[in-house]
Protein backbone atom coordinates (compact mmCIF):
# COMPACT_ATOMS: atom_id res chain seq x y z
CA UNK A 1 0.00 0.00 0.00
CA UNK A 2 2.95 2.45 0.06
CA UNK A 3 2.75 3.61 -3.19
CA UNK A 4 -1.05 4.40 -2.70
CA UNK A 5 -0.36 5.67 0.44
CA UNK A 6 2.37 7.99 -0.28
CA UNK A 7 0.91 9.58 -3.48
CA UNK A 8 -1.97 10.46 -1.39
CA UNK A 9 0.56 12.21 1.56
CA UNK A 10 1.89 14.00 -1.79
CA UNK A 11 -1.08 15.26 -2.79
CA UNK A 12 -2.65 16.83 0.14
CA UNK A 13 -2.38 20.42 -0.82
CA UNK A 14 -3.55 19.81 -4.36
CA UNK A 15 -6.71 17.79 -2.94
CA UNK A 16 -7.69 20.95 -0.65
CA UNK A 17 -7.12 23.30 -3.22
CA UNK A 18 -9.44 20.67 -6.00
CA UNK A 19 -11.99 20.27 -3.32
CA UNK A 20 -12.21 24.09 -2.18
CA UNK A 21 -12.88 25.26 -5.88
CA UNK A 22 -15.88 22.36 -6.34
CA UNK A 23 -17.37 23.87 -3.21
CA UNK A 24 -17.07 27.76 -5.11
CA UNK A 25 -20.22 26.54 -6.87
CA UNK A 26 -23.38 26.76 -4.77
CA UNK A 27 -25.10 23.73 -5.93
CA UNK A 28 -28.41 24.33 -3.57
CA UNK A 29 -30.77 21.49 -5.04
CA UNK A 30 -33.78 23.32 -3.57
CA UNK A 31 -33.00 26.93 -4.92
CA UNK A 32 -34.63 26.78 -8.79
CA UNK A 33 -32.06 29.65 -8.98
CA UNK A 34 -29.41 27.66 -8.57
CA UNK A 35 -30.38 25.36 -11.23
CA UNK A 36 -27.57 25.99 -13.69
CA UNK A 37 -24.61 26.03 -10.79
CA UNK A 38 -26.34 22.38 -9.52
CA UNK A 39 -25.67 21.14 -13.48
CA UNK A 40 -22.25 22.83 -13.15
CA UNK A 41 -21.17 21.42 -10.29
CA UNK A 42 -22.22 17.86 -11.87
CA UNK A 43 -19.82 18.80 -14.81
CA UNK A 44 -17.03 19.91 -13.04
CA UNK A 45 -16.69 16.48 -11.02
CA UNK A 46 -17.16 14.66 -14.31
CA UNK A 47 -14.69 16.33 -15.83
CA UNK A 48 -12.52 15.26 -12.84
CA UNK A 49 -13.61 11.77 -13.09
CA UNK A 50 -12.70 11.54 -16.60
CA UNK A 51 -8.92 13.12 -16.08
CA UNK A 52 -8.53 10.68 -13.21
CA UNK A 53 -8.96 8.17 -15.51
CA UNK A 54 -12.58 6.46 -14.91
CA UNK A 55 -14.65 5.63 -17.93
CA UNK A 56 -17.83 5.76 -19.18
CA UNK A 57 -18.13 9.17 -17.46
CA UNK A 58 -21.69 10.31 -17.62
CA UNK A 59 -23.96 13.78 -16.62
CA UNK A 60 -27.00 11.25 -16.52
CA UNK A 61 -30.39 13.56 -17.04
CA UNK A 62 -33.20 12.89 -14.53
CA UNK A 63 -36.53 14.77 -14.00
CA UNK A 64 -34.83 16.86 -12.24
CA UNK A 65 -30.71 17.56 -11.39
CA UNK A 66 -28.61 14.79 -13.33
CA UNK A 67 -26.59 12.08 -11.55
CA UNK A 68 -23.00 11.62 -12.25
CA UNK A 69 -21.93 8.07 -12.88
CA UNK A 70 -19.11 6.83 -13.68
CA UNK A 71 -16.79 3.30 -13.44
CA UNK A 72 -13.46 1.14 -13.63
CA UNK A 73 -13.98 -2.07 -14.26
CA UNK A 74 -10.95 -3.58 -15.11
CA UNK A 75 -10.90 -6.33 -11.91
CA UNK A 76 -12.77 -8.79 -13.27
CA UNK A 77 -13.43 -11.49 -10.96
CA UNK A 78 -12.90 -9.09 -7.95
CA UNK A 79 -15.59 -7.36 -6.54
CA UNK A 80 -18.05 -4.43 -7.81
CA UNK A 81 -18.64 -2.13 -5.42
CA UNK A 82 -21.14 1.47 -5.81
CA UNK A 83 -19.62 4.39 -4.16
CA UNK A 84 -22.77 6.69 -4.09
CA UNK A 85 -22.58 10.28 -2.36
CA UNK A 86 -23.86 13.73 -3.50
CA UNK A 87 -22.97 16.94 -4.90
CA UNK A 88 -25.64 19.17 -4.22
CA UNK A 89 -25.78 21.08 -0.50
CA UNK A 90 -28.73 22.97 1.56
CA UNK A 91 -29.43 26.19 1.57
CA UNK A 92 -27.40 28.48 3.24
CA UNK A 93 -29.74 30.71 5.22
CA UNK A 94 -29.37 32.53 7.36
CA UNK A 95 -26.62 34.27 5.51
CA UNK A 96 -25.41 36.49 7.93
CA UNK A 97 -24.94 34.37 10.87
CA UNK A 98 -21.43 33.30 8.30
CA UNK A 99 -18.66 34.20 9.66
CA UNK A 100 -17.26 34.05 5.98
CA UNK A 101 -19.69 33.39 3.34
CA UNK A 102 -20.13 29.86 1.96
CA UNK A 103 -18.93 29.61 -1.31
CA UNK A 104 -16.02 31.19 -0.79
CA UNK A 105 -13.93 28.12 1.19
CA UNK A 106 -11.18 29.09 3.67
CA UNK A 107 -8.91 26.86 5.75
CA UNK A 108 -8.48 27.90 10.10
CA UNK A 109 -7.03 26.01 12.62
CA UNK A 110 -7.05 22.81 10.34
CA UNK A 111 -10.67 23.35 9.82
CA UNK A 112 -12.40 23.68 6.74
CA UNK A 113 -14.94 26.23 6.21
CA UNK A 114 -17.84 26.10 3.43
CA UNK A 115 -21.75 24.99 2.67
CA UNK A 116 -21.28 21.24 1.49
CA UNK A 117 -18.10 21.25 3.22
CA UNK A 118 -18.46 17.69 4.89
CA UNK A 119 -22.11 17.16 3.72
CA UNK A 120 -21.00 15.58 1.42
CA UNK A 121 -18.27 17.33 -1.34
CA UNK A 122 -15.38 16.90 0.97
CA UNK A 123 -16.40 13.42 1.91
CA UNK A 124 -17.15 12.80 -2.05
CA UNK A 125 -13.65 14.42 -2.95
CA UNK A 126 -11.96 11.93 -0.90
CA UNK A 127 -12.90 9.09 -2.71
CA UNK A 128 -11.79 10.85 -5.97
CA UNK A 129 -8.61 10.98 -4.38
CA UNK A 130 -8.45 7.49 -3.72
CA UNK A 131 -9.02 5.91 -6.69
CA UNK A 132 -6.58 8.66 -8.54
CA UNK A 133 -4.03 7.27 -6.23
CA UNK A 134 -4.71 3.80 -7.34
CA UNK A 135 -5.00 4.83 -11.19
CA UNK A 136 -2.31 7.02 -11.25
CA UNK A 137 0.43 4.33 -8.94
CA UNK A 138 -0.51 1.24 -10.44
CA UNK A 139 -2.80 1.80 -13.38
CA UNK A 140 -5.37 -0.57 -11.63
CA UNK A 141 -7.75 -0.31 -8.70
CA UNK A 142 -8.03 -3.99 -6.73
CA UNK A 143 -11.69 -4.18 -6.95
CA UNK A 144 -14.42 -2.81 -9.49
CA UNK A 145 -15.61 0.72 -9.30
CA UNK A 146 -18.94 2.90 -9.61
CA UNK A 147 -19.57 5.98 -8.82
CA UNK A 148 -23.26 7.59 -8.46
CA UNK A 149 -23.04 10.76 -7.22
CA UNK A 150 -26.63 12.34 -6.78
CA UNK A 151 -27.97 15.91 -6.65
CA UNK A 152 -31.07 15.68 -5.16
CA UNK A 153 -30.47 13.92 -1.86
CA UNK A 154 -30.81 17.16 0.53
CA UNK A 155 -34.18 17.11 -1.04
CA UNK A 156 -35.14 13.47 -0.39
CA UNK A 157 -33.91 12.14 -3.73
CA UNK A 158 -37.73 12.53 -5.39
CA UNK A 159 -36.03 11.22 -8.78
CA UNK A 160 -33.63 8.65 -8.07
CA UNK A 161 -36.49 5.74 -8.13
CA UNK A 162 -37.09 6.37 -11.91
CA UNK A 163 -33.53 6.70 -12.71
CA UNK A 164 -32.58 3.10 -11.18
CA UNK A 165 -35.91 1.86 -13.11
CA UNK A 166 -33.69 3.27 -16.56
CA UNK A 167 -30.61 2.40 -15.28
CA UNK A 168 -30.96 -0.88 -13.22
CA UNK A 169 -27.97 -2.73 -15.03
CA UNK A 170 -25.44 -0.38 -14.43
CA UNK A 171 -25.66 -0.59 -10.89
CA UNK A 172 -25.64 -4.04 -10.16
CA UNK A 173 -22.70 -3.85 -7.64
CA UNK A 174 -22.05 -6.48 -4.58
CA UNK A 175 -21.28 -3.38 -1.62
CA UNK A 176 -22.13 0.09 -1.80
CA UNK A 177 -19.80 2.71 0.07
CA UNK A 178 -20.95 5.92 0.86
CA UNK A 179 -19.17 8.41 3.39
CA UNK A 180 -21.98 10.51 4.47
CA UNK A 181 -22.32 10.39 8.41
CA UNK A 182 -20.40 11.51 11.25
CA UNK A 183 -18.27 9.54 13.29
CA UNK A 184 -19.46 8.83 16.74
CA UNK A 185 -16.73 11.60 18.19
CA UNK A 186 -12.88 12.72 17.53
CA UNK A 187 -12.02 9.99 19.33
CA UNK A 188 -14.38 6.73 17.94
CA UNK A 189 -13.53 5.93 13.92
CA UNK A 190 -17.06 4.95 13.17
CA UNK A 191 -18.92 2.10 10.62
CA UNK A 192 -22.27 3.17 10.96
CA UNK A 193 -25.04 0.13 10.48
CA UNK A 194 -28.39 1.77 10.77
CA UNK A 195 -30.10 5.10 9.44
CA UNK A 196 -33.51 6.03 10.37
CA UNK A 197 -36.04 6.92 7.69
CA UNK A 198 -38.11 9.74 6.85
CA UNK A 199 -41.85 11.07 6.46
CA UNK A 200 -42.17 14.51 5.21
CA UNK A 201 -45.79 16.14 5.93
CA UNK A 202 -46.68 19.68 5.11
CA UNK A 203 -50.21 20.52 6.76
CA UNK A 204 -52.51 24.20 5.47
CA UNK A 205 -55.15 25.10 7.91
CA UNK A 206 -57.52 27.23 6.36
CA UNK A 207 -60.10 29.41 7.75
CA UNK A 208 -61.93 32.67 6.79
CA UNK A 209 -61.40 33.96 2.97
CA UNK A 210 -59.24 36.38 3.96
CA UNK A 211 -57.52 38.02 7.20
CA UNK A 212 -60.42 39.51 9.48
CA UNK A 213 -60.43 42.21 12.08
CA UNK A 214 -60.43 39.98 15.60
CA UNK A 215 -62.32 42.79 17.31
CA UNK A 216 -65.16 42.56 14.89
CA UNK A 217 -65.14 38.43 14.05
CA UNK A 218 -63.47 37.30 17.73
CA UNK A 219 -65.92 34.85 19.20
CA UNK A 220 -67.70 33.88 16.27
CA UNK A 221 -64.60 32.50 13.50
CA UNK A 222 -62.40 29.69 14.27
CA UNK A 223 -58.81 30.98 14.08
CA UNK A 224 -56.78 28.53 12.14
CA UNK A 225 -53.51 29.87 14.15
CA UNK A 226 -54.75 28.39 17.22
CA UNK A 227 -56.77 25.37 15.32
CA UNK A 228 -53.38 24.30 14.10
CA UNK A 229 -51.26 24.57 17.84
CA UNK A 230 -53.91 22.32 19.66
CA UNK A 231 -53.81 20.09 16.18
CA UNK A 232 -50.09 20.20 16.91
CA UNK A 233 -50.12 20.50 20.52
CA UNK A 234 -52.49 16.10 20.28
CA UNK A 235 -49.17 15.14 18.30
CA UNK A 236 -47.44 14.00 21.44
CA UNK A 237 -48.12 13.48 25.04
CA UNK A 238 -46.16 14.94 28.43
CA UNK A 239 -43.49 11.72 28.31
CA UNK A 240 -42.81 12.84 24.37
CA UNK A 241 -44.67 9.99 22.81
CA UNK A 242 -46.08 10.35 20.17
CA UNK A 243 -49.81 9.87 20.36
CA UNK A 244 -51.00 8.90 16.84
CA UNK A 245 -52.81 5.74 16.76
CA UNK A 246 -50.38 3.03 15.20
CA UNK A 247 -47.59 4.86 15.06
CA UNK A 248 -45.53 2.56 16.80
CA UNK A 249 -47.03 -0.47 15.42
CA UNK A 250 -44.62 -1.63 13.37
CA UNK A 251 -41.61 -0.76 15.70
CA UNK A 252 -39.37 -3.27 16.30
CA UNK A 253 -37.99 -3.35 19.91
CA UNK A 254 -34.87 -2.67 21.54
CA UNK A 255 -32.98 -6.23 22.35
CA UNK A 256 -30.73 -6.52 25.42
CA UNK A 257 -27.94 -7.05 23.42
CA UNK A 258 -28.74 -3.89 21.22
CA UNK A 259 -29.25 -1.79 24.53
CA UNK A 260 -26.01 -3.23 25.84
CA UNK A 261 -24.35 -2.16 22.71
CA UNK A 262 -25.19 1.90 22.77
CA UNK A 263 -25.00 1.94 26.65
CA UNK A 264 -21.34 1.41 26.09
CA UNK A 265 -20.67 4.30 24.01
CA UNK A 266 -19.62 7.56 26.63
CA UNK A 267 -22.25 10.03 26.53
CA UNK A 268 -22.41 12.58 28.57
CA UNK A 269 -25.64 13.84 28.82
CA UNK A 270 -25.22 16.97 30.69
CA UNK A 271 -22.04 18.27 28.14
CA UNK A 272 -24.24 18.08 25.22
CA UNK A 273 -26.96 19.65 26.70
CA UNK A 274 -23.83 22.79 27.47
CA UNK A 275 -22.69 22.24 24.13
CA UNK A 276 -26.29 22.48 22.39
CA UNK A 277 -27.02 25.68 24.58
CA UNK A 278 -30.25 23.45 25.98
CA UNK A 279 -31.36 23.65 29.28
CA UNK A 280 -31.38 19.87 29.27
CA UNK A 281 -32.25 16.98 26.78
CA UNK A 282 -35.55 15.42 26.78
CA UNK A 283 -37.02 12.44 25.22
CA UNK A 284 -39.01 9.42 24.84
CA UNK A 285 -39.43 8.41 28.60
CA UNK A 286 -37.83 5.28 29.36
CA UNK A 287 -35.54 5.45 26.48
CA UNK A 288 -31.93 6.69 26.76
CA UNK A 289 -30.59 9.51 24.65
CA UNK A 290 -28.53 7.86 21.97
CA UNK A 291 -31.85 5.00 22.03
CA UNK A 292 -34.53 7.59 21.07
CA UNK A 293 -31.99 9.20 18.26
CA UNK A 294 -30.83 5.78 16.70
CA UNK A 295 -33.37 3.25 17.53
CA UNK A 296 -37.05 5.25 18.54
CA UNK A 297 -39.11 7.29 15.79
CA UNK A 298 -39.78 10.60 16.39
CA UNK A 299 -42.13 13.29 15.40
CA UNK A 300 -40.77 17.37 14.78
CA UNK A 301 -42.43 20.74 13.68
CA UNK A 302 -39.88 21.73 11.13
CA UNK A 303 -41.49 24.76 10.30
CA UNK A 304 -44.86 27.04 11.85
CA UNK A 305 -46.14 30.09 10.19
CA UNK A 306 -49.66 31.63 10.25
CA UNK A 307 -50.75 35.80 11.30
CA UNK A 308 -48.76 38.44 11.70
CA UNK A 309 -45.53 38.45 13.07
CA UNK A 310 -43.89 41.96 12.10
CA UNK A 311 -43.23 44.56 14.81
CA UNK A 312 -45.62 45.60 17.31
CA UNK A 313 -49.28 44.68 17.33
CA UNK A 314 -51.97 43.58 14.11
CA UNK A 315 -55.45 42.62 15.59
CA UNK A 316 -56.21 39.93 12.85
CA UNK A 317 -57.96 36.70 12.58
CA UNK A 318 -55.37 35.12 10.49
CA UNK A 319 -57.11 33.63 6.76
CA UNK A 320 -54.60 30.34 7.56
CA UNK A 321 -51.70 29.02 8.89
CA UNK A 322 -49.68 26.02 8.13
CA UNK A 323 -46.24 24.07 9.46
CA UNK A 324 -43.86 21.39 8.29
CA UNK A 325 -43.64 18.07 9.77
CA UNK A 326 -41.04 15.43 9.89
CA UNK A 327 -41.21 11.34 11.52
CA UNK A 328 -37.87 10.16 11.76
CA UNK A 329 -38.63 6.37 11.02
CA UNK A 330 -36.74 3.39 12.05
CA UNK A 331 -37.77 -0.47 11.00
CA UNK A 332 -40.30 -1.45 10.27
CA UNK A 333 -42.36 2.04 9.89
CA UNK A 334 -43.21 2.36 6.84
CA UNK A 335 -43.03 6.19 5.28
CA UNK A 336 -46.08 6.60 3.47
CA UNK A 337 -48.02 4.20 6.11
CA UNK A 338 -46.77 6.79 8.87
CA UNK A 339 -47.34 9.83 6.47
CA UNK A 340 -51.16 8.40 5.99
CA UNK A 341 -51.68 7.92 9.96
CA UNK A 342 -50.68 11.15 11.20
CA UNK A 343 -52.19 13.06 7.84
CA UNK A 344 -55.21 11.24 8.87
CA UNK A 345 -54.90 11.66 12.87
CA UNK A 346 -54.51 15.32 11.82
CA UNK A 347 -58.07 15.75 10.43
CA UNK A 348 -59.06 13.88 12.71
CA UNK A 349 -58.25 16.61 15.69
CA UNK A 350 -59.03 19.56 13.75
CA UNK A 351 -61.63 21.51 15.64
CA UNK A 352 -64.79 22.70 13.83
CA UNK A 353 -64.25 25.92 11.55
CA UNK A 354 -61.70 25.30 9.74
CA UNK A 355 -60.29 23.17 6.50
CA UNK A 356 -57.31 21.22 6.86
CA UNK A 357 -55.33 19.84 4.01
CA UNK A 358 -51.88 17.65 4.53
CA UNK A 359 -49.45 16.54 1.76
CA UNK A 360 -46.45 13.93 2.41
CA UNK A 361 -43.84 15.85 0.54
CA UNK A 362 -41.32 13.14 0.87
CA UNK A 363 -39.60 10.27 2.53
CA UNK A 364 -37.64 7.54 3.05
CA UNK A 365 -37.09 3.73 4.68
CA UNK A 366 -34.75 3.18 7.71
CA UNK A 367 -32.08 0.76 7.09
CA UNK A 368 -30.22 -1.41 9.31
CA UNK A 369 -27.33 -3.65 8.05
CA UNK A 370 -26.44 -6.81 9.59
CA UNK A 371 -23.09 -6.97 11.84
CA UNK A 372 -22.03 -9.95 10.17
CA UNK A 373 -21.78 -8.46 7.09
CA UNK A 374 -18.83 -9.43 5.66
CA UNK A 375 -18.32 -6.03 3.67
CA UNK A 376 -18.66 -4.53 7.06
CA UNK A 377 -16.12 -6.60 8.84
CA UNK A 378 -13.73 -5.99 5.52
CA UNK A 379 -14.25 -2.06 6.69
CA UNK A 380 -14.11 -2.83 9.83
CA UNK A 381 -9.88 -4.00 9.04
CA UNK A 382 -9.54 -0.96 7.01
CA UNK A 383 -10.82 1.62 9.37
CA UNK A 384 -8.57 0.32 11.53
CA UNK A 385 -5.50 0.56 9.44
CA UNK A 386 -6.85 4.26 8.17
CA UNK A 387 -7.03 5.36 11.90
CA UNK A 388 -4.54 3.31 13.51
CA UNK A 389 -7.85 2.42 15.93
CA UNK A 390 -10.44 -0.22 15.37
CA UNK A 391 -13.95 1.63 14.72
CA UNK A 392 -17.00 2.17 16.91
CA UNK A 393 -20.01 0.72 15.73
CA UNK A 394 -22.68 2.93 15.34
CA UNK A 395 -26.44 3.56 14.24
CA UNK A 396 -27.41 7.51 13.15
CA UNK A 397 -30.54 9.32 13.15
CA UNK A 398 -30.20 11.05 9.59
CA UNK A 399 -31.59 9.41 6.68
CA UNK A 400 -30.31 8.96 3.33
CA UNK A 401 -33.06 7.59 1.19
CA UNK A 402 -31.06 5.91 -2.01
CA UNK A 403 -29.19 3.44 0.92
CA UNK A 404 -32.82 1.85 1.85
CA UNK A 405 -33.44 1.45 -2.10
CA UNK A 406 -29.74 0.04 -2.57
CA UNK A 407 -30.36 -2.56 -0.07
CA UNK A 408 -33.84 -3.38 -0.92
CA UNK A 409 -34.27 -3.09 -4.19
CA UNK A 410 -30.89 -3.58 -5.84
CA UNK A 411 -29.62 -6.31 -2.99
CA UNK A 412 -26.63 -4.14 -2.23
CA UNK A 413 -25.39 -4.14 1.18
CA UNK A 414 -24.12 -1.36 2.63
CA UNK A 415 -21.23 0.04 4.47
CA UNK A 416 -21.25 3.84 5.62
CA UNK A 417 -18.12 4.70 6.07
CA UNK A 418 -18.28 8.66 7.02
CA UNK A 419 -16.12 10.82 8.55
CA UNK A 420 -17.43 13.50 9.67
CA UNK A 421 -18.10 14.94 12.76
CA UNK A 422 -21.02 15.81 15.31
CA UNK A 423 -20.08 19.03 15.73
CA UNK A 424 -19.70 20.48 12.03
CA UNK A 425 -22.79 22.46 11.86
CA UNK A 426 -24.41 20.48 9.25
CA UNK A 427 -27.35 22.10 7.57
CA UNK A 428 -26.28 25.41 9.44
CA UNK A 429 -24.30 28.46 8.95
CA UNK A 430 -20.58 27.95 9.01
CA UNK A 431 -20.72 24.23 8.37
CA UNK A 432 -16.85 22.93 8.26
CA UNK A 433 -14.51 19.56 8.02
CA UNK A 434 -12.18 18.86 10.22
CA UNK A 435 -9.03 18.41 7.49
CA UNK A 436 -7.52 15.87 9.40
CA UNK A 437 -10.59 13.18 8.58
CA UNK A 438 -10.20 14.41 4.91
CA UNK A 439 -6.55 12.36 4.70
CA UNK A 440 -7.60 9.98 7.20
CA UNK A 441 -10.65 8.89 5.46
CA UNK A 442 -8.71 8.81 2.13
CA UNK A 443 -6.13 6.35 3.86
CA UNK A 444 -9.14 4.21 5.41
CA UNK A 445 -10.92 4.17 1.79
CA UNK A 446 -7.73 3.55 0.04
CA UNK A 447 -7.31 0.38 2.66
CA UNK A 448 -11.07 -0.75 2.36
CA UNK A 449 -10.29 -1.35 -1.53
CA UNK A 450 -7.37 -3.74 -0.79
CA UNK A 451 -9.23 -5.48 1.75
CA UNK A 452 -12.55 -6.10 -0.16
CA UNK A 453 -10.38 -6.90 -2.97
CA UNK A 454 -9.48 -9.87 -0.90
CA UNK A 455 -13.36 -10.96 -0.23
CA UNK A 456 -12.74 -12.60 -3.34
N1 LIG B 1 -25.52 13.55 5.43
C1 LIG B 1 -26.89 13.61 5.75
C2 LIG B 1 -27.42 12.37 6.42
C3 LIG B 1 -27.07 12.21 7.88
C4 LIG B 1 -27.07 13.28 8.74
C5 LIG B 1 -26.78 10.98 8.35
C6 LIG B 1 -26.77 13.11 10.07
C7 LIG B 1 -26.49 10.79 9.67
C8 LIG B 1 -26.47 11.85 10.54
C9 LIG B 1 -27.71 13.84 4.49
O1 LIG B 1 -27.09 14.68 3.57
C10 LIG B 1 -29.02 14.50 4.89
O2 LIG B 1 -29.02 15.54 5.43
N2 LIG B 1 -30.12 13.84 4.61
C11 LIG B 1 -31.43 14.39 4.83
C12 LIG B 1 -32.36 13.56 4.00
C13 LIG B 1 -33.70 14.16 3.77
C14 LIG B 1 -33.66 15.49 3.09
C15 LIG B 1 -34.56 13.20 2.99
C16 LIG B 1 -31.83 14.35 6.28
O3 LIG B 1 -31.46 13.42 7.03
O4 LIG B 1 -32.51 15.28 6.72
ZN1 LIG C 1 -27.36 16.83 4.53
Amino acid sequence: MDDVLAYLEAGRERFLRELMDWLRIPSISSAPEHRADVRRCAEVLAAHLRRIGLHRVEVLPTDGHPVVYAEWLGAPGRPTALVYGHYDVQPVDPLELWETPPFEPQVRDGLLFARGAVDDKGQVYLHCAVLEAYLATRGALPVNVKLLIEGEEEIGSPHLDAFIAAHRDRLAADVAVISDTPMYSAEHPSLCYGLRGLAYLEVEVEGPRSDLHSGSWGGVVANPALALARMLAALKDADERVMVPGFYDAVRPLTDADRAALAALPYDETAVAAELGVPCLVGERGYSPLERVWARPTLDVNGLWGGYSGPGAKTIIPARAGAKLSCRLVPDQDPDTIGRLVADYLRQVAPPGVRVTVRQLHGGRPVLTPLDTPALQAAQRAVERGFGKPPVFIREGGSIPFVATLVEQLRVPSVLLGVGLPDERTHAPNEFFHLVNFYRGMRAVAYLWDELSRLG
